[in-house]
């Protein structure tokens, strides 16, 4: 018990830590006045050259993947997210102005290891994001960057899901302002969002109703999470852990996917949580209205307070107002805390679930 501080598991230790933890993470790196982003380990224009990236990980990791694709591809470089177990076997074209990007938190799992040789084989640039210093993966990869969260011990990935999504949103707009020559126009009011982060996920910790919610739909027949762009990786994340830890049925859809086949499965017995980040918020308040319409309960995760989102919503979970690029990371605070305490009163084993481990060295 005296590693867990008072709590009653790690997974909820590890939640709580994460106003620190993104403190880390981001601290001298980050300058809000030019909208610069300093990495000590990286030489300077590293990322110059650079034509397209490649992101590849697994469970967790893939999610902050996915989510830093999203934000590099709107930033007008070509990025990719790929599942590393299945990048091997894809094998997509790769040249020296590759940069294929190796996200995990051990560093040592065995998929994204070989996604990252036989890119390397093939002749592309690569780097590793981790949590832990001379891992294998910072051995095989050409630079790495340390994403500072701290040890973690529950094998549902917390903080080091924010740590991730953190660090490469920092490795986002340097590859943009060293490919371009100058820090994106969004780079600024990014950086100072970021530089309030852990402010802001304080504030979820502080007066998150996610118990509440937990309560309310214990014994549903399954869960759904939904969102777009940034959102849809946090629904994949949010379903990941639900059902990761609760046993429970549990799936992540991206909102505009619904239509075309999820919301068959969707009826009044299956709460769906709407992750909504502050862009393009009417398409997904219309994809709540279709679950609604089939009676679905609505969780809404959103910053608004009042208006159209909230009238709607059967329950709310409230997240500071931020960049609409970084609202995803809060959101998925409050998706840890839901998951957490409806695994809870179900008696789960929390910090390590049935057939999981933290670490995969097995293909
Ligand atoms: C296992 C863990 C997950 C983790 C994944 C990738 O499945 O249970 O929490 O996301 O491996 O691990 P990595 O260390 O590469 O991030």
């Amino acid at each position: 018990t005296a590693g867990k501080s008072g709590y009653d598991h790690y997974m909820h230790k590890e939640i709580h830590e994460q106003p620190e933890s993104l403190r880390r993470t981001t601290q001298g790196r980050v300058n809000t006045l030019t909208g610069a982003v300093d990495f000590e380990e990286f030489d300077e224009d590293l990322f110059a050259g650079v034509t397209q990236v490649h992101l590849v990980a697994m469970g967790t990791s893939y999610h902050a993947a996915m989510y830093a694709a999203s934000l590099l591809a709107a930033r007008g470089v070509p990025a990719y997210a790929f599942m590393a177990g299945e990048y091997s076997l894809m094998r997509p074209p790769v040249t020296d102005s590759t940069l294929v990007v190796a996200v995990s938190q051990s560093g040592e799992t065995a998929d994204t290891l070989d996604a990252i040789r036989r890119a390397r084989s093939a002749g592309a640039r690569t780097l590793a994001v981790t949590n832990v210093v001379a891992s294998s993966l910072t051995r095989e990869c050409d630079d790495s960057l340390l994403i500072r969260a701290g040890p973690e011990i529950g094998v549902a990935a917390t903080k080091t899901f924010s740590s991730q999504v953190t660090a490469l949103m920092l490795l986002c707009e340097r590859v943009v302002a060293d490919v371009t020559g100058t820090p994106s126009a969004e780079s600024r009011d990014l950086l100072e969002s970021i530089s309030r982060l852990p402010g802001d996920i304080q504030a979820v910790l502080d007066t998150s109703t996610a118990l509440e919610v937990a309560q309310a739909y214990a014994g549903s027949e399954a869960y759904f999470f939904i969102g777009r762009g940034v959102a849809h990786s946090v629904a994949l994340e949010g379903a990941l852990k639900f059902k990761e830890i609760s046993y429970e049925h549990a799936e992540g859809f991206a909102a505009s996917e619904l239509k075309h086949g999820p919301l068959a499965l969707v009826t009044e017995h299956t709460p769906v949580f709407v992750i909504f980040t502050g862009r393009d918020d009417e398409m997904t308040l219309n994809n709540a209205k279709e679950v609604q319409a089939r009676g679905a309960p609505v969780i809404a995760i959103t910053s608004h307070t009042d208006g159209d989102i909230v009238d709607l919503a059967d329950h709310v979970l409230t997240v500071p107002e931020t960049h609409p690029d970084l609202a995803g990371v809060a959101a998925n605070v409050q998706l840890q805390l839901v998951a957490y305490h409806a695994a809870n009163q179900l008696g789960r084993s929390i910090d390590k679930p049935r057939n999981l481990a933290k670490c995969v060295t097995v293909e």
